[in-house]
């Protein structure tokens, strides 16, 4: 193929005429930021996932990174969380001073394995930071109850499965604090955005002052000039224009759920044939959301498979380094071997294209790319 043929990426946003339509007439009224769309987007999170409350910020990592800071936890506290993510998870325990520490993730579905956060809890640790991986749940009720035991906080990281459920239950209401993504790769987009979810009244509310600087009032409840700074908040605002489009985005969630679990199927039944292709296993209790399709490779192949595939024009990409890894965590001296799972799974693993606007056929043809690339490389 050309050298200039576009790729087909690993994940895409689908935009409409009518979120474009929503967009475009935010940009004709009166706010641009802190208006009304912002509580409607929130009020359509609380209404998708059964929350009491939504607070939405202009991107995941800050989501992440207030939801931390609403914990309002001493220096040097311990958060456990996975390795097998991307890094905002654990950056945003750093940015709080707080320390990540990992615990190895399960053989099947990836997501952090609650018998080794139990190996990892010290008179240091506060809480569970857990990410529902490619957007499968975790084991919450095991999580929960750990935490219950140790006295531990819960933090959702589910950027991957806004809409994915557990026991028949969405992602939203498990944890203390949930956070979503709403980045264009994700199941809906602002563009950047992103939002903590909570049942808790007091957490909601220091979570909208982080959001504004640690300010106790919006301009709009203000009388007078009088605002309080209560907290060392961030501005971490996101625009009305960007939750008119997620608003849009919300009306079409149930459709771009439908069409991945398809595509997912359709992966899932071509793939079967192939032995030395391991796919995703789904467990008993949980709806999957596939932000991602992962498959698993023998580990001798996997880069030249990789290089094959983005050759023949498909975006395949690997999910995750592990975090460790980093030059920056290096400093921190953890040992991959401690982490046997993870070095295992991230020496094996491929993400293949996944999107609502995928056709059938798009799906065929990353099969097709996939069974020519490992026949070539297994030579
Ligand atoms: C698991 C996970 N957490 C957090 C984030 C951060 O989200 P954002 O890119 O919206 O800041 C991502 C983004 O890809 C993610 O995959």
């Amino acid at each position: 193929m050309p050298k200039d043929a576009p790729l087909l990426p690993y994940g895409r946003q689908s935009i409409s005429p009518a979120d474009i339509s929503a967009v475009c007439s935010v940009l004709k009224s009166d706010y641009l930021t802190t208006g009304p769309k912002v509580a409607e987007f929130e009020a359509s999170l609380c209404s998708f996932t059964g929350a009491k409350h939504a607070v939405a910020v202009n991107s995941g990592t800050s989501a992440l990174d207030i939801a931390v800071a609403s914990l309002g936890l001493p220096e040097g506290s311990e958060i456990i969380t996975s390795p097998f993510t991307f890094v905002a998870s654990a950056n945003a325990i750093l940015y709080n001073g707080c320390k990540p520490v990992f615990a190895d993730i399960e053989p099947r579905t990836f997501n952090i394995d609650p018998k080794e956060i139990e190996g990892k809890i010290t008179g240091k640790t506060r809480a569970i930071l857990y990410v529902d991986y490619a957007g499968q749940p975790c084991k919450i009720e095991k999580i929960r109850q750990v935490a219950k035991k140790h006295r531990l906080m819960l933090i959702e990281d589910a950027a991957h499965a806004l809409g994915a459920e557990y026991k028949g239950r969405k992602t939203g209401t498990f944890a203390d604090l949930t956070c979503f993504s709403f980045h264009p790769v994700k199941h809906i987009t602002t563009g950047e955005g992103g939002a903590v979810l909570t049942n808790s009244d007091t957490l909601a509310s220091k979570l909208r002052m982080l959001r504004n600087h640690g300010i106790d009032k919006a301009p709009s409840q203000r009388e007078g000039y009088l605002y309080d700074m209560k907290l060392l908040g961030r501005n971490y605002r996101i625009t009305d224009f960007q939750c008119a489009l997620g608003i849009s985005q919300m009306k079409k969630l149930p459709v771009f759920l439908k069409r991945r679990r398809e595509l997912a199927e359709k992966y899932n039944k071509a793939l079967s044939e192939m032995p030395q292709v391991q796919l995703p296993a789904v467990l008993p209790h949980a709806k999957h959301a596939y932000h991602l399709y992962t498959v698993l490779l023998p580990a001798e192949i996997r880069d030249r498979v990789y290089h094959l595939m983005r050759g023949r024009g498909i975006g395949v990409n690997v999910h995750y380094i592990p975090i460790y890894r980093f030059s920056y965590y290096r400093k921190f001296g953890i040992k991959p071997s401690e982490y046997p799972v993870t070095e295992e799974v991230f020496s094996r693993i491929l993400t293949l294209p996944l999107y609502p606007a995928m056709s059938g056929g798009d799906v065929l043809k990353v099969v097709k790319s996939l069974k020519e690339s490992l026949k070539e490389a297994e030579g």
